[in-house]
């Protein structure tokens, strides 16, 4: 860039006040999406399970999806005549969800940690979405179009568990217990 060059402020017909506004809740969406791909791609290492092949594939359809949606909202924000926040630190700072660092846990607990993580953005997507179509309807059409896609997802994660369900009424008290026992020490034989 030369002092000559010309003014490079965002003119697309949006006022300073709603492209802040509107970045506001992007940005949140962003880093949660960051949070969210992370938690899926850990599962999707760690999974120990009968149908390790199926849930393997699972989270990582569901951490590839979310890594793509990192870059829209990220791009978003870039139309919008701001910079997005990109590291680690802002991204845990600005998330709606939160990360489940040290934990493990078995197939059934990732499965719903991701669906009530999932279900939580879609919830706080469906609020934003409110205001944010008063603003600026590309942004909207963005939160709309993304929506559908993570309640389908919701949808297949939910049918894991309710498979579960059917088989144990104390499925979620009995999930979070398990993940307090300690580890089976092994015996020497
Ligand atoms: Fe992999």
């Amino acid at each position: 860039m030369c002092l000559e060059c010309p003014t490079s402020s965002c003119n697309i017909g949006l006022s300073e006040t709603d492209r802040n506004e509107i970045v506001a809740h992007l940005s949140k969406l962003l880093a949660s999406e960051y949070v969210f791909f992370t938690k899926a791609y850990k599962y999707h290492w760690n999974v120990r399970s009968p149908f390790f092949a199926q849930l393997h594939e699972l989270f990582e359809k569901t951490y590839n999806a979310h890594f793509a949606s990192v870059d829209e909202f990220a791009e978003r924000i870039r139309m919008l005549g701001h910079e997005a926040p990109g590291t680690l630190a802002e991204f845990l700072e600005l998330s709606l969800i939160e990360e489940a660092p040290g934990m493990n846990p078995g197939e059934c607990f990732m499965i719903a940690d991701l669906l009530n993580d999932l279900e939580a953005m879609i919830q706080h997507m469906r609020t934003d979405l409110i205001e944010i179509e008063k603003l600026d309807p590309v942004s909207a059409d963005l939160l709309i179009g993304k929506m559908k896609e993570y309640e389908k997802e919701a949808w297949i994660l939910r049918a894991h568990l309710e498979f579960v369900e059917d088989d144990n009424e104390d499925f979620e008290e009995e999930l979070f217990v398990e993940e307090k026992k300690p580890a089976k020490k092994k015996t020497k034989k």
